[in-house]
């Protein structure tokens, strides 16, 4: 058995159907190029301890036995982080059939809350270290699917996209936990951070009791929503040129970002680091992920430094990113 495992998993942005996604309809996701590293080994005590040094929040230590947890330092916004890895970490010992002392040491790019899927990557990481760790073999599907079952344990209600596409990595269109490969189309995006993060579990529930207090009007706009996926679907597909591609997927945007809006999931913010972008010459902009603060996204082919400059001007944080290709990686293995 290993000591020690290294392993690594992306970001990702959703291109197109948050939200309507967690009502069955598809989507479209991408793993970005910012990745949250997990360091699993055994220890002595028997517990499960978790130290996170940089998870873009002050650092803190923290470990806990069955019963108890112990933080050690201010926290946060990582507490809820935390949660994801002891759940992970309990799943993994369950599937394994294993009663262990295991501590994990996480260090992160991804910004907490901001719609990156942080928390989806910080499980999947995890789950891949600490099974490998234990020698129990997981493909990246499995990884992916009990990457799902952390997120319903804590969250209550997700979609699953923000661990598949963290296992799996590059371009997917999911649907009902049934993910497929889309070409891979090297996007000129911006991505442009608000600076405060909005609760992806209060965010969801938000628009569950809107879909029940006026279906009549939700239903409609989350129909809408992913029949718009399905047209996106149809351009990355097409043989257009880039050109037309991207002009139609733009368009796209920022139907998705209106429908968003009238979801309620928008904020001044992200609004105003939307039209900053699309003044600035992107061709489309909407919010990625569960909105209510978190990140936006620009296309701006050719004009990625001008978006980028817009957005910072709008007192945004602008990430210039690349779409990623892989999903989890082991990083190192010491026996
Ligand atoms: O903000 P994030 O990265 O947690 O993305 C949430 C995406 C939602 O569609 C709003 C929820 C889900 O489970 O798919």
């Amino acid at each position: 058995m290993p000591r020690l495992v290294l392993a690594s998993a992306p970001a990702k942005i959703i291109l197109f159907g948050e939200h309507s996604v967690v009502y069955g309809k598809p989507a479209i996701a991408s793993a970005i190029d910012l990745r949250t590293y997990v360091r699993a080994e055994f220890n002595d005590s028997g517990n499960i301890k978790i130290e996170a040094h940089d998870i873009k929040t002050p650092g803190l230590i923290v470990s806990f036995s069955e019963d108890k947890i112990y933080f050690e330092t201010d926290y946060g916004k990582a507490a809820e982080v935390l949660s994801y890895v002891r759940h992970a970490i309990e799943l993994v010992l369950e599937e394994a059939d294993k009663r262990t002392g295991v501590s994990v040491s996480i260090t992160s790019q991804i910004p907490v809350g901001a719609g990156l899927g942080s928390s989806a990557a910080v499980a999947v990481a995890t789950i891949g270290a600490v099974s490998k760790l234990l020698d129990l073999e997981l493909s990246k599907e499995e990884i992916a699917k009990m990457g799902h079952k952390v997120e319903l344990l804590v969250q209550g209600a997700s979609s699953g996209i923000d661990p598949t596409v963290s296992a799996i990595g590059g371009f997917l269109y999911y649907k009902q936990g049934e993910f497929e490969h889309l070409p891979f189309v090297e996007l000129p995006i911006v991505v442009g951070y608000t600076g405060s993060s909005g609760s992806t579990k209060e965010l969801v529930a938000m628009v569950r009791r809107r879909y029940e207090e006026m279906p009549e009007l939700i239903e409609p706009i989350l129909e809408s929503m992913g029949k718009l996926v399905d047209k996106a679907k149809e351009v990355i597909i097409s043989k257009l040129d880039e050109e037309e591609k991207f002009l139609k997927l733009g368009e796209l945007m920022n139907i998705n970002h209106g429908l968003l809006d009238a979801l309620g999931v928008s904020t001044k913010k992200l609004s105003e680091l939307v039209y900053a972008a699309r003044t600035a010459g992107a061709i489309g902009a909407k919010l990625t992920g569960a909105g209510g603060g978190g990140c936006m996204y620009a296309l701006a082919p050719g004009k990625q430094r001008e978006v980028a400059t817009a957005i910072k001007i709008a007192g945004g944080t602008p990430m210039i990113t690349r779409i990623s290709k892989e999903g989890l990686r082991i990083e190192e293995v010491r026996e």
